[in-house]
């Protein structure tokens, strides 16, 4: 049988509606909106047993089966099987190529391993991550995932989880302390993404003869973890060497029409040949500043050295083309190794608090002609 997948699940209102005894059944304690702290609610899984677990397994996932046919999602069958895995996953948006292959990766991995998954799109808005986080609290899931879209203000509904006795996993970004509120982490080692693109300028400079060295940095959103520990790598890289002064850091969101605006404001201010490098924390940001670039008649890659983090097939294109000179991997296909984490967590098996994908660099002082050298 096939578990559903629900994609933008709709708010739990429009849930209720057409079933009224459904929702019911579900969400015995739960106080409402949730809104508020004191509204958390109060469910006792021991409550349950097998038995009523397995209803309320079924439930969720006709619920899910509800959401999918009510929220439009195309094609999918909604057959639901009881006592199988249901996991809530809030996705923070779609800002990026990284984070769309990222939702196709959990959707993908959920359905190769027979598991019942709730889906919620936050449109960078943390509110609305907030609110799916209690939704799945709502519908007691049994493992919430979630990738936090900034590192602060998760203390109050991930202790909400952690009353209603539901475990959390955290994929692709962290969160500042909160730390007994969390299960496990998998993602990026954002730190040493950023390390090796400092890294990675300084051997080109050693091998350019380069002695002054004026970069501009267009980050990610701030506050997220890739944003703080991508800069925070790459300055300590760099730190000590004489040669390397950043001019400014702007921030592009990871937004390619991000990226754009800052590129076009950094030109603006230095001028062509104000600016050595461009240290862009994401590919979206990086295509859309290499537009920008080239409707200037600058040719980047060689006018302007361009160094990119994630790894997609255009940007790794582009680095082929010598239009970028260095890609640091960020790898978007976690959901295997993440529901691998969440099948051992329900199986009682203990589970590594922090696992990192392996990543490297495909830079333009390596072998670009080496197979290996591709974008997701
Ligand atoms: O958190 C991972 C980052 O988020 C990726 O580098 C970026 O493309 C995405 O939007």
């Amino acid at each position: 049988m096939q578990i559903p997948v629900a994609w933008r699940l709709p708010p739990a209102g429009c849930l209720q509606s057409p079933a009224p005894g459904l929702a019911k059944e579900i969400r015995p304690a739960y106080n409402g909106g949730g809104k508020k702290k004191e509204d958390a609610p109060c469910f006792c899984t021991a409550q349950g047993g097998k038995k009523g677990d397995n209803m309320r397994k079924m439930a969720v996932l006709l619920l899910a089966a509800l959401a999918l046919l009510l929220g439009g999602c195309a094609g999918r069958p909604a057959e639901p099987e009881a006592g199988s895995i249901v996991v809530g996953f809030s996705q923070l948006g779609a800002e990026s190529s990284w984070r769309i292959a990222n939702t196709e990766s959990v959707r993908a991995a959920a359905e190769k391993y027979g598991f019942g998954l709730m889906m919620e799109n936050a449109n960078q808005k943390q509110e609305k991550q907030i609110d799916a986080l209690r939704s799945f609290i709502a519908y007691r899931v049994d493992v919430i995932v979630f990738s936090p879209i900034v590192e602060t203000g998760w203390h109050n509904v991930l202790t909400e989880a952690r009353q209603a006795g539901i475990p959390v996993i955290l994929v692709d970004r962290m969160i500042e302390g909160e730390d007994d509120l969390y299960t496990a982490y998998i993602g990026a080692d954002f730190y040493a993404e950023g390390r090796r693109a400092g890294e990675y300028l300084i051997r080109k400079a050693d091998a350019e003869g380069m002695t002054s060295v004026r970069i501009a940095e267009i980050c990610g959103t701030p506050d997220s973890t890739p944003m703080r520990d991508r800069q925070r790598g790459f300055r300590d890289a760099l730190a000590g060497d004489e040669r390397f002064r950043i001019l400014e850091s702007v921030n592009g969101d990871f937004l390619q029409s991000k990226g754009e605006e800052c590129m076009a404001a950094l030109l603006d201010k230095y001028g062509r040949d104000g600016i050595d490098v461009i240290y862009s924390h994401n590919d979206s940001m990086t295509l859309g500043a290499l537009d920008v670039m080239e409707k200037n008649g600058i040719a980047p890659g060689k006018e302007i050295l361009v160094i990119t983090v994630d790894g997609e097939k255009e940007a790794v294109n582009a680095l082929k083309a010598g239009r970028i000179n260095c890609v640091v991997q960020c790898t978007p296909d976690l959901g295997g190794d993440l529901m691998r984490l969440v099948q051992d967590l329900k199986a009682g098996k203990e589970i590594p608090r922090v696992t990192h994908p392996a990543e490297g660099a495909f830079t333009d002082l390596d072998d670009l002609d080496d197979p290996s050298v591709v974008g997701f």
